[in-house]
């Protein structure tokens, strides 16, 4: 065997033995849909417009698929119904993994299906001070406009990093047995250009 086909042999192993594990259920649901900015002209005043889109904007936001890559700990979690990574590993201290168990170990620079496996080649964890998991869309729009918590972009530059970064884009292409995230890539950040673009609102809740 090539050593690539063997490694890759390897990590459906790896992908069989950790679904085992878990009690695998797949529990993929229809592709859910994003209102676009233009559903919320009729409301009037601009902060309530702005908070409604990010509130739309939430669906995606608190979505397994960003979620388990934001989550409160230091291990990821999986799948739709978001249980703790298998096998378990750590964030380690640049969220790659720790020196011995590295998330591209396994996950290569894409999706492999025969394996399940996820890929790209950033794949690692978000920061702790961006965890998502357990929060409400209100909280995360504080948190993600809070300079100290969220690398310190501006609002404005989420419209790229939502829009169009390679990594986020991953969970609208996560290949079989999970669902997308809702509607697409180009959707979610046209309405994080129009959140931006109306002041930015939270939402109350
Ligand atoms: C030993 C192999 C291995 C290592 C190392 C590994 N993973 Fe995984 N990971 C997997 C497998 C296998 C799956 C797919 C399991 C499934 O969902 O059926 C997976 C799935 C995931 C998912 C789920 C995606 C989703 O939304 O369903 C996330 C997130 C993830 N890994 C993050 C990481 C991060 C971050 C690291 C490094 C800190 C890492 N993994 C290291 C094997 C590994
Ligand atoms: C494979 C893991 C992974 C997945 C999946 C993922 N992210 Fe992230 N996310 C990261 C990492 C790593 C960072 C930190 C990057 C940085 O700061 O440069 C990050 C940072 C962010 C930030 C900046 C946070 C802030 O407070 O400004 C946003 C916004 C974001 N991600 C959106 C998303 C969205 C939306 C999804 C789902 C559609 C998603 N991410 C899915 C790993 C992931």
């Amino acid at each position: 065997m090539k050593s690539e086909l063997r490694f890759q042999f390897l990590v459906s192993v790896v992908a069989v033995a950790a679904s085992m594990l878990a009690g695998y259920a797949v529990s993929e649901t229809m592709p859910q849909a994003l209102a676009g900015p233009e559903s919320f002209a009729s409301i009037a005043d601009a902060d309530t417009r702005s908070a409604a889109m990010f509130t739309e904007l939430g669906k995606v936001l608190t979505h397994p698929r960003c979620t388990n890559c934001h989550p409160a700990g230091d291990r990821p979690r999986q799948g739709d119904l978001s249980r703790l990574h298998q096998p378990p590993v750590m964030r380690g201290a640049d969220g790659h993994g720790l020196p011995a168990m590295r998330c591209s170990i396994c996950h290569q620079n894409a999706n492999f299906e025969p394996g399940r496996m996820p890929g790209h080649p950033e794949w690692h964890l978000a920061p702790r001070e961006m965890a998502w998991e357990g929060k409400t869309v209100a909280e995360i729009c504080a948190q993600i406009k809070d300079t100290a918590r969220n690398g310190g972009r501006k609002p404005e530059e989420l419209i790229h990093h939502i829009g169009e970064d390679t990594l986020v884009g991953w969970a609208w292409a996560p290949g079989a047995g999970r669902s997308p995230a809702p509607g697409t890539q180009k959707q979610a950040g046209a309405l994080v250009e129009a959140w931006v673009k109306s002041g930015a609102a939270c939402p109350a809740r």
